[in-house]
């Protein structure tokens, strides 16, 4: 079957994490983690190397969960979060943050993903009205859901901004790992040290099968996460399969590995489709993923080959990610394909 550019977990799982799970699947140890289960203790001990040692990790399954357990920890009901339109929380997640948390997300419109201060501050005009949610949470994704990345100086605004209004700011890393090689830095230059105060980490759209982390910057917030956790349905019973993920993920590097090539390959794919005149690359293409306009009459030809979405039906804009396996040969197939289609 030829590879999809539908999305980066439509790939496999990498033989490294492949082999950390053959290596770990002998013996009995402690179910939940719990009695200091070692892989569970050695893959926290490797995240609190990167995020800082007041940080507290916890193992989830799914972005999703992360995503609404983290928020939904710091919220009561009547509080709001605030996040881009586009935000996976938002748009594809079903409601699950509103159903889980009973909170309300306050939307704001962007162009290119990303939020910035000045378009929160309308909200804060509802702070002390009864009849209104109380914006209590930012949520920013990191990578954003229209490809680009957020600076560290943008997110220290972002926190800053929070802080100052009594807020917390919560980022939703499912593709931090594409974000910290786009940038150059270190996952903590644009965490830790820009004032997040809780993220998602996710592994699993870059090489890893399962399993997603929720890690607490600040470590206060924590207080209890556990019960949210188990409440809320994520404490993994055989905690040793998603811990050794991350051990691995977070070994040799291997975390940059996958990345790097799965942005670089999102480069030399922009990089030939803009030599198609047909085309429109729409988006700047930070990280993984490349936004292209593509003639409607031609994309369900394509799209038979090589499947991937349509990001705006409206004006034909689709959404184009690479993996960690993406190849060269996949992009030089896709290529071809386009232009066959447009002859
Ligand atoms: C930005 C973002 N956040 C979170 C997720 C996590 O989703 P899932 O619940 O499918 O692991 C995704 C997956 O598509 C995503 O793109």
């Amino acid at each position: 079957m030829k590879k999809s550019f539908a999305s980066d977990n439509w790939s496999g799982v990498c033989p490294e994490i492949m082999d950390s799970l053959t290596q770990v699947n002998a013996g009995h140890v402690a179910a939940y983690g719990e009695l200091e289960e070692p892989f569970t203790q050695a893959a926290e001990k490797k995240f609190k190397k990167y995020f800082g040692e007041n940080s507290r990790v916890f193992f989830v399954y799914n972005g999703t969960a992360a995503n609404v357990l983290a928020i939904g920890h710091l919220l009561k009901s009547y509080q709001a979060v605030v996040a881009a339109h586009s935000a996976h929380i938002n748009e594809d997640e079903c409601g699950a943050p509103e159903k889980f948390t009973g909170s309300k997300i306050l939307e704001i419109e962007t162009e290119d993903g990303k939020i910035k201060p000045e378009q929160i501050k309308p909200f804060l005009n509802s702070i002390g009205f009864q009849h209104h949610v109380q914006p209590k949470v930012i949520s920013i994704s990191q990578v954003t859901e229209k490809g680009t990345v957020y600076t560290p100086q943008e997110v220290r605004n972002l926190a800053d901004f929070a802080h100052q209004n009594n807020m917390f700011l919560h980022l939703d890393g499912a593709r931090i790992s594409n974000a910290a090689v786009s940038l150059g830095l270190e996952f903590r230059n644009f965490t830790t040290n820009a004032g997040v105060d809780v993220l998602s980490f996710g592994g699993t759209k870059n090489g890893m099968m399962f399993g997603e982390a929720v890690i607490f910057l600040n470590p206060e917030l924590a207080h209890d996460f556990e019960y949210t956790r188990k409440q809320g349905m994520q404490l993994h019973s055989k905690m040793r399969y998603i811990a050794i993920q991350f051990d691995r993920y977070l070994t040799d590097d291997l975390w940059k590995k996958n990345a790097e090539h799965a942005n670089k390959m999102a480069k030399l794919l922009a990089k030939q489709l803009l030599s198609i005149e047909k085309l429109q690359i729409t988006r700047p293409v930070d990280a993984n993923g490349v936004f292209v306009i593509i003639p409607q009459e031609i994309i369900s030809q394509i799209k038979r080959s090589y499947f991937f979405h349509v990001w705006d039906e409206t004006t034909s804009e689709v959404r184009l990610m690479c993996s960690w396996d993406t190849t060269e040969a996949d992009i030089n197939g896709f290529v071809e394909e386009v232009k066959k289609a447009l002859r």
